[in-house]
C-alpha cells in the first residue's frame, strides 16, 4: 500500500499538505530555514514535510533536538544517501557519506586525535602555547599589515578575500605543514568561492530529492562537481609529496600522522576495525574542507556586526586595552579574561545562525520521538536557526545584543544562556572542530581589534541579508575601511 504502516498507538508526525509529485518544494525555494521555522510554529517540533515524493522529518525546539541527537543519539546519527553527497571526496567523506557504522566511528576517532595533536595540544618545540596559537597569530599579523596596505591603495575593500586565505593557511599548516602565498592562484580558485559548495550541499537542495532533476543540465551542479574534483586533486598531490618524504621518526603534520596509521594498519597492529589506506588518508579532505569555510564565514559576519554596531566594537576594544594593553600580542590564554569579547562571539553565532541547519541526518532504525513514529532511513533536517531565534528561549531574538550572555555583574559568561546557542550540532555527529573553531575566531578577532578599527564607507548601503546555503554569507561588500589604532603613550 502507499500509506506507510504506523504501529498501533503511535502517530505520524503532522505537517503541511504538499502538491502531488512536488510536495512542498515550491514553498522551500527561498530561505527554507525561515519557512520551516514558521511552519514549526503551526505543526510543532516534530514535523514531516515532502520534498518531491520523499518525506523529510524537520526537528525544531532545543529540547526536542537534544532528545533526538543526544538521548536517542544512536537512532538519529545516520547520514542520508543524497545524490550530491556522492561527489564529495569520491563518496568517501567522513562528514557527508552515508556510512555511520564502525568504519565511520573509527575514522572519526582518528580525525579527532590527529586534529588535537596538531592544534591545541601543548607545543613541544615553539614558544607559543600550541601550534594553533602560533599559526593564527602569524596569519592575523599578516592580515593587519595587508589590510593597512590595501586601505592605503584602494581606500576601501572587501576583507573576505584576505580572511579566507589566512584561515585556509591555518588549516593547511595543521594538515599539510605548509602555508600558501596570498596570491597563489590554485589555492584562491578553491577557497575564494561564492558559496558554490554551500548552495548544493545545503539542506533541501531539490536535486537531492527529485531524481528527474539529476538528469537535467545544471550549471550549479557542474560547478559543484568540478570544485570537488579540483579539491580532491589538490589534496591528493600534497598527500603524494608526503608519502615521498615520509619519515616515521618525524611526524610533521596531520597528513603524516594519517600515513603512519596506514602503515601500522598494514602491519596488523590495529585490526579491530579494518580500514583501507584510502579511507584513512582522505580524512584529511574532510578536515581541510570543514576547516576554512566555516571559520572564514564566522569572521566575516563578525566584521560586519562590528561595523554595524560601532559602540559594541568600542567596548570590545576597551576590554582588550584594559586586559591586554596594546603592546603585547593577544594569546589564547587571554580568552577567559575577556567576557565581553566572548559574549560578542556568542551573539554573532546566535544572531547570524550562518549554519542554519546541521548537515542532514537520517534515522538508523525505526524509532519514536515525542510519541511520533519515525521509520528507519528517514532524512532529518535539524533547524539550528529556529533554536537561536526561538522566542521561548530568547528575549527579542532579532536584536543583536551581546549582553544577553553576560552575568548580572557583567564579569563573566552566563553558561545557561551560552549553552542554548546551537552552532556546532549536538551528539554523535557534533562538530569535531568546535574548540579549534571557537579558539580561532577568538584569536583572529582579538588580534585584529587590538590593532585596527573597522568601519564602513560613509553613505554606502550594505545588504546583510544572508544568502541561503550550508553556510550562509552576506553578499560581497567592498566598503570596509580601517584605521590603525596606535599604542597608548603612557604620560611621563
Ligand atoms: C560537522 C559547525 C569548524 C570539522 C559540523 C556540523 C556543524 C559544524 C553544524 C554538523 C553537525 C551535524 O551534522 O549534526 C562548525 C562551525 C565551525 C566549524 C560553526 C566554525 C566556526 C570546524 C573545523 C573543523 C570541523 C575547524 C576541522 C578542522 C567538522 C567535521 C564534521 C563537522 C569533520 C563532520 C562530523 C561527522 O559527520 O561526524 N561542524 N564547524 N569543523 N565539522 Fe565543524
Amino acid at each position: 500500500s502507499f500509506r506507510q504502516h504506523v504501529p498501533k498507538g503511535l502517530k505520524r508526525p503532522p505537517g503541511p499538505r504538499g502538491y502531488p509529485i512536488l510536495g512542498n518544494v515550491l514553498e522551500l525555494r527561498k530561505d527554507p530555514h525561515l519557512v520551516l521555522t514558521k511552519l514549526s510554529q503551526k505543526y510543532g517540533d516534530v514535523m514531516e514535510i515532502k520534498i518531491g515524493t520523499r518525506s523529510v522529518l524537520v526537528l525544531s525546539g532545543l529540547d526536542t533536538i537534544k532528545q533526538a541527537l543526544v538521548k536517542q543519539g544512536e537512532d538519529f546519527m545516520g547520514r542520508p544517501d543524497l545524490h550530491s553527497f556522492q561527489y564529495i571526496s569520491n563518496g568517501q567523506s567522513l562528514t557527508f557519506s552515508p556510512d555511520s557504522g564502525e568504519v565511520w566511528k573509527a575514522r572519526r576517532k582518528l580525525a579527532q586525535n590527529a586534529l588535537k595533536t596538531f592544534s591545541i595540544a601543548p607545543s613541544p618545540t615553539s614558544s607559543s602555547t600550541c601550534l594553533l596559537e602560533e599559526h593564527v597569530s602569524k596569519e592575523a599579523d599578516y592580515l593587519v599589515t595587508k589590510f593597512l596596505q590595501v586601505m592605503e591603495e584602494e581606500k576601501s575593500f572587501d576583507p573576505y578575500r584576505y580572511l579566507v586565505v589566512s584561515v585556509a593557511n591555518v588549516i593547511c599548516a595543521m594538515c599539510f605543514g605548509k602555508c600558501y602565498d596570498h596570491n597563489d592562484q590554485e589555492l584562491l580558485s578553491m577557497v575564494n568561492l561564492n558559496n558554490e559548495f554551500g548552495e548544493v550541499a545545503a539542506s533541501g537542495n531539490p536535486a537531492d530529492f527529485i531524481p528527474v532533476l539529476q538528469y537535467l543540465p545544471s550549471r550549479t551542479m557542474e560547478v559543484f562537481k568540478d570544485l570537488n574534483r579540483r579539491f580532491s586533486a589538490f589534496v591528493q598531490k600534497i598527500i603524494q609529496e608526503h608519502y615521498c618524504s615520509f619519515d616515521k621518526e618525524n611526524i610533521r603534520d596531520i597528513t603524516d600522522s594519517l600515513i603512519e596509521h596506514c602503515q601500522e594498519n598494514r602491519a596488523g597492529e590495529n585490526t579491530s576495525v579494518p580500514l583501507s589506506s584510502e579511507k584513512i588518508i582522505n580524512i584529511v579532505n574532510d578536515l581541510f574542507g570543514a576547516g576554512f569555510d566555516t571559520v572564514t564565514t564566522a569572521l566575516s559576519w563578525s566584521l560586519m556586526y562590528l561595523v554595524m554596531y560601532p559602540d559594541i566594537q568600542k567596548r570590545i576594544q576597551e576590554e582588550l586595552d584594559q586586559t591586554i594593553g596594546r603592546e603585547r600580542k593577544p594569546r589564547l590564554s587571554d580568552r577567559g579574561t575577556l567576557p565581553y569579547t566572548e559574549a560578542f562571539i556568542l551573539e554573532m553565532f546566535r544572531h547570524s545562525s550562518f549554519l542554519p541547519f546541521t548537515i542532514p541526518h537520517c534515522t538508523t532504525k525505526d524509532t519514536v520521538l515525542n510519541g511520533y513514529y519515525i521509520p528507519k532511513n528517514r532524512c532529518v533536517f535539524v533547524n539550528q536557526w529556529q533554536v537561536n531565534h526561538d522566542e521561548k528561549l530568547w528575549k527579542d531574538p532579532s536584536t543583536f545584543n551581546p549582553e544577553r550572555f553576560l552575568s548580572a555583574a557583567g564579569t563573566k559568561i552566563d553558561r545557561t544562556e551560552s549553552d542554548k546557542v546551537m552552532t556546532f550540532g549536538l551528539g554523535r555527529r557534533r562538530c569535531i572542530g568546535e574548540s579549534i573553531g571557537r579558539w580561532e575566531v577568538f584569536l583572529f578577532l582579538a588580534t585584529l581589534l587590538q590593532q585596527l578599527e573597522f568601519s564602513l564607507c560613509a553613505g554606502q548601503e550594505v545588504d546583510i541579508t544572508p544568502q541561503y546555503g550550508l553556510t550562509m554569507k552576506y553578499k560581497k561588500c567592498k566598503h570596509f575601511q580601517i584605521k590603525k589604532r596606535f599604542p597608548v603613550k603612557s604620560s611621563p
